[in-house]
């Protein structure tokens, strides 16, 4: 299991506090897992974690097969919980710069339609300058503006490289079994296509083949990915009590957001987190923001931001908790070097490991940030590997739902993001949307 350590946030809350809450946590869990709740039509997520593989992931890994042996490019086009997963899943376990040295074999892959930027649009195709690429096209909706524009303008670059039955052979659609824009063309062209349950929402799919076929594309195993969502499956909803960490997570965040915390840091130590960072942002954000409540969810990643940010932390308005995520080390260790001139001061370190460094500064930002007024929860993830990530998944939708119950609102839904929408809409002149 996954340890939540609450030791750090004794400061501002006592064991009292926390025992009071517990009838709470509880209902919202039982809210949650019996579909008694607001929302409860969107609950596909919490038995998609299965024990043993499916078809559905069989023909994920086919594919990812082929599109590894027929592409030196894979372009994941999505956005918000069509796009996030994917892409922090392969940057926790391969790095940001997981590109490089990638081609066929083992492709490149890039995130396209999440932006409507056109530096970006350039850069990409060229990137896709001589390429041969595959592309997955992700949208539960099959309408979503922005990867319909990117989508648009990349089967047109893949029909004009490849010609039209060969493009249909490098599309994948990844969508509502029955509705939408995208299911239709899917359909109407003979794509490839892997469904979004419609009872999972955008921001809980990572575990269909929205997040599962990129990481397959990437290498990864994605029957340990699911073998560790499994085991969180049954765990996490089995212990009813505060051994079980979605309990604690879920109740403190919530008792210190009473408390006037209204703004949740997440910190991690590692670069390869940061998507991560942002996958758990949408997670909260759009499940929790809503009826003028909710915690502000920022992500950071330490130390790069603790020369950024650590000043904010550490002396700015008291209203911040913080939740740092750390993972044991690599095997693979590296140790700092002696120098004969020793002109940085740095040979106090000599022998050292890197690790061992980043571990101190961990203790004493953590130290720090306590004296600071700022709570700190910490979530001890272990050894890092595909099976941990199936669980760091299933347990941060868990808490989210869990959560969202407690602080009463309806985690399911995110009417709120509509209001953008329609006003671009009426600005752009898309019919239906005239003043
Ligand atoms: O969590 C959500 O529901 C949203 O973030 C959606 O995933 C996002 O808006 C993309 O929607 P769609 O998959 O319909 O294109």
């Amino acid at each position: 299991m996954i340890k939540v350590d609450i030791s750090n946030v004794w400061g501002q809350l006592s064991l009292p506090d926390l025992l009071a809450v517990e009838q709470e946590v509880a209902a919202a869990h039982e809210t949650l897992t019996n579909g008694t709740g607001d929302g409860n039509d969107f609950l596909g997520w919490l038995d998609l974690p299965v024990a043993e593989e499916t078809e559905e992931m069989k023909r994920i890994r086919r594919a990812a097969d082929r599109i590894r042996s027929n592409s030196d490019v894979f372009v994941v086009i999505g956005i918000g919980g069509s796009y996030l997963g994917p892409r922090a899943a392969i940057e926790l376990m391969q790095g940001c710069n997981h590109n490089i040295g990638k081609g066929r074999g083992n492709p490149q892959i890039y995130f396209a339609g999440n932006t409507l930027s056109t530096r970006a649009w350039n850069e990409l195709q060229r990137l896709l300058e001589g390429k041969d690429f595959s592309l997955a096209v992700i949208s539960k909706s099959g309408t979503t503006t922005e990867p319909a524009i990117a989508f648009r303008a990349l089967k047109w670059l893949l029909e004009r490289k490849y010609g039209t039955d060969e493009a249909n052979r490098r599309i994948y659609a990844i969508t509502d079994p029955a509705k939408g824009a995208l299911r239709q063309m899917a359909t109407e062209e003979g794509w490839e296509t892997f469904v979004i349950p419609p009872a999972a929402g955008g921001r809980f799919s990572v575990l269909t083949a929205v997040g599962l076929l990129p990481m397959a594309v990437a290498g990864m195993d994605i029957r340990q990915v699911m073998r560790g969502a499994f085991e969180a499956k049954e765990q996490y909803n089995r212990v009813r009590s505060f051994e079980n960490p979605v309990w604690l997570y879920a109740g403190i965040r919530n008792l210190l957001y009473r408390n006037g915390k209204t703004t949740e840091i997440m910190a991690s130590w590692e670069p390869g987190y940061k998507m991560m960072g942002g996958w758990w942002q949408q997670l909260f954000g759009e499940s929790e923001g809503k009826d003028g409540k909710g915690i502000f969810p920022v992500s950071v990643e330490f130390t790069a931001d603790l020369h950024s940010l650590g000043q904010m932390i550490q002396q700015g308005e008291r209203n911040i908790f913080e939740t740092m995520i750390r993972f044991d080390a690599p095997e693979q260790v590296a140790v700092v070097g002696s120098d004969v001139k020793n002109l940085d001061g740095l040979n106090y370190l000599a022998g050292k490991q890197l690790d061992f460094v980043d571990e101190q500064a961990y203790l004493g930002t953590l130290a720090a940030h306590v004296d600071g007024g700022v709570p700190v929860i910490t979530v001890e993830m272990g050894e890092l590997n595909d099976a941990k990530l199936g669980e760091l998944f299933y347990f941060f939708e868990l808490c989210c739902g869990v959560s969202a119950y407690i602080l009463g609102v309806n985690p399911f839904n995110q009417p709120g993001v509509e209001f953008y929408k329609r006003n671009m809409f009426q600005l752009l002149g898309k019919p239906g949307y005239e003043k």
